[in-house]
């Protein structure tokens, strides 16, 4: 089956003037933005804020992974914030995760609004060892599913067989795409957007090669082609 594959943009830079340029820039071409721990340390809530002013959705990428009552709160304050999707690491294991996505959906329902998509981090696309590499990320998304998070963020690599084992509902994020030619960077497992399609993801999240080039919309525009 045939996915829809949409575009985050890491807004990975230090201040929330150059966040807003580029969110000003590129919205409406891009309608999600990745809020992680870079902006989020040097601006908190605002740069979460100023994304759903501009009408785009945000994915909150702070990696949630502490005991379960803390993971429950940081959850409860991010729904509050009014984020799309948020991400909390696999490693916390079964405990940790239900508490996540329990204080998401109580929240939610307080406050009368859709349940953020939560997201398990799996293994980080930086690091590559290949078949333990797979078996590991495999572990981490049945683990994820069990839990009941939507959906696991994963190498291109590993998409596929999330996808064979854990079903066509189960939502895949792949980081580590470079459009050919580009420098991968501190990324060890990267793919192009074009891949990332074919091996199924739903999502696909794209930082320096937008957020560093001379002309993001452009870069980012060529990127929305190419997954639809
Ligand atoms: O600049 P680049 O395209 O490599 O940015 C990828 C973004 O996705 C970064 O913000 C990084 O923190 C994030 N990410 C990742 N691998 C994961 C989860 C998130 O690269 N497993």
């Amino acid at each position: 089956m045939k996915h829809t594959t949409q575009l985050i943009v890491a807004l990975d830079v230090d201040n929330l003037k150059e966040a807003k340029r580029l969110v000003d820039l590129l919205y409406p071409a891009v309608k999600i933005f990745k809020v992680g721990s870079q902006l989020f340390t040097a601006c908190g809530a605002e740069a979460v804020k100023m994304i759903n002013k501009k009408n785009a959705k945000v994915f909150l990428d702070l990696k949630y992974h502490d005991i379960p009552n803390t993971v429950k709160n940081a959850v409860s304050s991010a729904v509050e914030l009014g984020v799309f999707m948020l991400d909390v690491h696999t490693q916390g294991a079964e405990e940790m995760l239900k508490a996540a996505v329990r204080s998401a959906t109580d929240k939610a329902q307080e406050l009368n609004i859709k349940k953020p998509l939560i997201i398990g981090i799996t293994v980080l696309t930086s690091v590559n060892n290949s078949q333990i590499t797979e078996d590991n990320v495999l572990e981490a998304a049945i683990l994820a599913k069990n839990s009941g998070l939507d959906g696991v963020v994963c190498s291109v690599y590993e998409a596929p067989r999330v996808r064979k084992e854990l079903g066509q509902d189960f939502l895949i994020v792949t980081p580590g795409i470079r459009p050919q030619g580009h420098a991968s960077d501190d990324q060890a497992r990267i793919a192009t957007a074009k891949d990332a399609v074919e091996a199924g993801a739903d999502f696909i999240v794209v930082g320096r090669p937008i957020v560093k080039a001379k002309d993001p919309l452009s870069v980012a525009k060529e990127i929305s082609e190419a997954i639809t």
